[in-house]
């Protein structure tokens, strides 16, 4: 019977798929309300940096989610059926077009994961959200960061960025931008679009939308 020294010591260390994955580093969340006040002295705080809705929840969740506690010994319907089908009539979209998620960075993950591997590039802008680089960096994938122009995306240089790497198979936009708060225009978008291979992918993450003037002015 070897000692447990011995044991230990023919363990080999496990190595990660990519050495990349060995420079990430804690997604730092954003602090709660209750540190806030805790840290600052501060009250009647409006927390928005992070993914929440300060009014609080609406009241039709919080019954949908009361009526449903008898069934949480169940695995709920993975394909979220009712919820694809509310969604499609929301957005006047078919079924098809719809991906559920926990949370958009669920979608960005297994985004990710399908479409880009060591081989490949995902190009993303400075100071656009942390998860883009950290997602590169978990496929092994090169992270090709283009400098911001007021710190929000440049999409010419955005674009030349992906010509000048063929190899590229995502590019993320994060619109309205998160943490900076820069929103693109739509003719923008657009041009920018245009000059993008088909064989490229490109992820336009809308998860503060909410937050936009634009919408909000085109909902009043
Ligand atoms: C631009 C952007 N995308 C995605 C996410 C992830 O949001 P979720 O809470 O839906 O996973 C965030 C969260 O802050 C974000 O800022």
């Amino acid at each position: 019977m070897p000692s447990s020294h011995s044991v230990e010591s023919n363990l080999s260390p496990l190595v990660p798929a990519y050495d990349s994955i060995l420079e990430l580093v804690p997604y730092q969340t954003g602090k709660p309300i209750e540190e806030l006040t805790r840290e600052y002295g501060v009250s009647d705080v409006v927390k928005l940096a992070s993914n929440e809705n300060p009014r609080g929840c609406s009241p039709h969740v919080t019954l949908a989610i009361t009526e449903q506690l008898g069934q949480l010994a169940r695995y709920p319907d993975g394909n979220g059926y009712y919820l694809k089908q509310a969604l499609a009539d929301f957005n006047d979209v078919s079924v098809e077009q719809i991906t559920l998620g926990n949370g958009s960075d669920d979608l960005l993950d297994i985004l990710a994961r399908s479409f880009a591997g060591a081989d490949d590039a995902i190009v993303y802008s400075q100071y656009a959200f942390i998860v883009y680089p950290m997602l590169a960096k978990i496929q092994g994938a090169t992270g090709i960061e283009v400098p911001a122009h007021r710190f929000g995306h440049d999409l010419k240089a955005m674009s030349q960025a992906v010509q000048d790497n063929p190899n590229t198979k995502i590019v993320f936009i994060a619109n309205p931008n998160n943490p900076t708060g820069t929103q693109l225009e739509p003719q923008e978008l657009r041009a920018f679009m245009a000059s993008i291979p088909s064989s490229v992918l490109v992820v336009l993450d809308e998860a503060y939308i909410e937050y936009s003037l634009r919408v909000i002015i085109g909902r009043c």
